[in-house]
């Protein structure tokens, strides 16, 4: 299959001028670059299933924390932004279910979530980051439930 995912380095070209963001967006890109490293050592698909499951799960969290931006300091495209988020967990259930019917692979899987991450990161992201700029704390944001879906 020529879909075989590749990984993706943090590099500026992604920065949203927002540290916070920032970080999470690394960890996030981490978090997938473990699947793609999953998928190239073939293993099995309980472990590939556990990795997912990962990337999922800190993906919830880093929208969590978003929208909570978002809602906090009034952003006017909250809704735009907030479908993106739902469409793309969607997308991904919808894929895992296919997934594990044969229906469709975890490769095809990560090149959607690579795809879908840097280009709503260049464009949602970085307006949203213009947004939140000068408006943050500058010692950073207390968010309100930190440890909801952290991956352990
Ligand atoms: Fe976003």
């Amino acid at each position: 299959m020529s879909d075989a995912p590749s990984a993706v380095d943090w590099t500026g070209d992604l920065s949203v001028n927002v540290k916070l963001i920032d970080d999470e967006h690394k960890m996030l890109l981490s978090v997938y670059n473990d699947l793609v490293e999953s998928l190239q050592r073939h293993d099995q698909a309980a472990v590939v299933d556990k990795v997912m499951k990962e990337l999922f799960a800190y993906t919830q969290y880093h929208f969590g924390h978003e929208d909570e931006l978002m809602s906090s300091y009034g952003y006017d495209d909250i809704e735009a932004h907030r479908a993106q988020h739902a469409g793309f967990v969607d997308r991904l259930h919808a894929m895992e279910q296919s997934i594990a019917a044969g229906q469709d692979t975890a490769e095809h899987l990560a090149e959607f979530v690579r795809s879908w991450i840097t280009g709503h990161i260049k464009v949602a992201d970085r307006k949203l980051g213009t947004f939140l700029k000068d408006r943050l704390p500058p010692d950073g944001f207390d968010f309100a439930n930190p440890e909801v879906g952290v991956v352990p």
